[in-house]
């Protein structure tokens, strides 16, 4: 019988470190969520091995039993892990050679700095697909709100002053804009996610004459042609990160989308706006003011970004002084990543949820829009289709609307003889001006919110967001 190789430390070492230096030391208190991922890489690793020679089928068929064994305790919550091991990988490799001496020849060729580089690029290109189905799910969301709310129309903000009118669906749908480039912003991510960075070893690859292309394809790390990709330099291969800067950064644009979108949910809830009702669900009382509704999950978005762009920083700091290659600092990363990950999720799938429990008052959005300042542009160019300079314009509708704010009149109260007082070229015709829905249908160019372009959108949106 072979004799049993200690997983942990190496021959090198007299004693194991001590209990309060294990605990500051370990990893696998929050890096065990990598465990599908690093069978997975062991097994292709495996196979690699038995197929280049290094592994008779009989050990190969042994290691492949372990850690499947493995995988199955580990889902059915009955895998021990012990923080004396360190972390995932090694608690892992232990239990496998406890089971079968030949599991000590796993590691052949391989480190745990090429191993956890593995792991995580395989964990979070399954993250960021998932998390692309959220992001689409919450642009259905938006899109079934615009739907529904086809007919409303509310007053579009500048500096959060009242400015010019718009259809309440054309708002929403500037949120599926943002949502879409983040879409492609995680798609390019995982491109660049989607190396394998096996066979790098600890820095400088292998003696031993590795099938990087075979472990490559087992693991999926290819191309849409179906050609491998591997990492093309075992040092960067290792110590590269950037796939984590990377999604920390669209995470956090992610967040601050949705930030945004909270804060005008949490206006439009308020009495003074009164544009929507947040569903129950999504809103607390408070323990002292019995008539009390708040967006607490609308604000708890906004407040969760702050800790999504706190993880971008810990990432680009932790990485901003080392040397190549490895260093130990990398362990931090995973925190920080688990984080980002796990609150953008999160935030994009109860904000698709909210959404979709949000009903519209469409009386108060009327009246808010019926605010004729609304349409002090319009009036501009109206004088502008009649000949006059833009500048010129601008300047008389200023004064039409300073003579209407003195006479304590809104600006289709003022009657045509004071428009032409004011200057000369208003006409008879102006009152006309004053029909909200004329004046959106007017603004038909693309991208502008007359019905028929809002339509359009919504039309391109469902089709490129499967809704039938
Ligand atoms: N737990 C380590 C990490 O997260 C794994 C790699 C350890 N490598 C080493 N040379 N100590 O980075």
């Amino acid at each position: 019988m072979r004799k049993k190789v200690p997983v942990s430390r190496s021959g090198r070492f007299e004693s194991g470190p001590d209990a309060e230096v294990a605990k500051f030391t370990e990893s696998v208190s929050f890096d065990w969520r990598l465990w599908e991922h690093d069978i997975r890489g062991s097994i292709a690793h495996a196979k690699m091995l038995g197929k280049i020679g290094l592994l008779s089928s009989a050990e190969l068929k042994e290691i492949t039993t372990g850690l499947k064994q493995i995988a199955a305790e580990i889902y059915n919550g009955k895998f021990k892990w012990n923080q004396n091991l360190e972390d995932v990988h090694m608690n892992i490799e232990a239990a496998l050679t406890k089971r079968f001496p030949s599991g000590a020849k796993l590691h052949t060729a391989r480190s745990r700095n090429d191993q956890v580089a593995l792991d995580m690029r395989m964990w979070l290109r399954d993250e960021i697909k998932a998390l692309q189905d959220e992001i689409r799910d919450l642009q259905r969301a938006f899109l079934f709100f615009a739907e529904r709310n086809r007919d409303v129309i509310i007053p579009g903000y500048t500096h959060l002053q009242r400015a010019q009118p718009v259809y309440f669906g054309h708002h929403l749908l500037a949120y599926v804009e943002m949502f879409d480039r983040d879409f492609s912003r995680l798609e390019d991510c995982w491109h660049r996610t989607n190396v394998c960075t096996l066979g790098s070893g600890a820095i400088a690859g292998s003696t031993i004459p590795l099938d990087r292309e075979f472990v490559a394809t087992e693991l999926g790390f290819v191309d849409a042609k179906g050609k491998p990709r591997i990492t093309q330099n075992s040092m960067d291969g290792i110590s590269d990160r950037d796939f984590a800067l990377e999604f920390g950064s669209v995470g956090a644009i992610i967040a601050v989308h949705l930030s945004r979108l909270a804060e005008d949910l949490i206006l439009w809830a308020s009495s003074e706006f009164n544009f929507i009702k947040i569903a129950d669900a999504y809103t607390t009382g408070s323990s002292l003011m019995p008539q009390k509704k708040n967006p607490d999950i609308a604000e708890l978005t906004r407040g969760k970004s702050a800790r999504v762009i706190g993880d971008l920083m810990s990432l680009l700091t932790l990485m901003k002084g080392l040397p190549m290659t490895y260093n130990r600092d990398f362990q931090e990363d995973k925190e920080a990543l688990f984080d980002s990950v796990d609150t953008v999720r999160a935030s994009v799938r109860v904000v698709a949820n909210m959404l979709r429990a949000v009903t519209v008052n469409a009386a108060a959005c009327a009246r808010a829009a019926s605010d004729s300042a609304l349409l002090a542009t319009d009036l501009a160019d109206y004088l502008v289709r009649k000949g006059m300079p833009f500048r010129q314009a601008h300047h008389a509708v200023g004064a039409a609307v300073a003579r209407a704010e003195k006479q304590g009149k809104e600006l289709h109260e003022l009657t045509t003889e004071e428009y032409k007082a004011v200057d000369s070229s208003f006409g008879e015709d102006l009152h006309r001006l004053f029909n909200l829905k004329k004046a959106l249908s007017r603004r038909s160019i693309p991208g502008a919110p007359a019905p028929i372009e809002v339509q359009r959108q919504i039309v391109r949106w469902k089709k490129i967001l499967e809704i039938s």
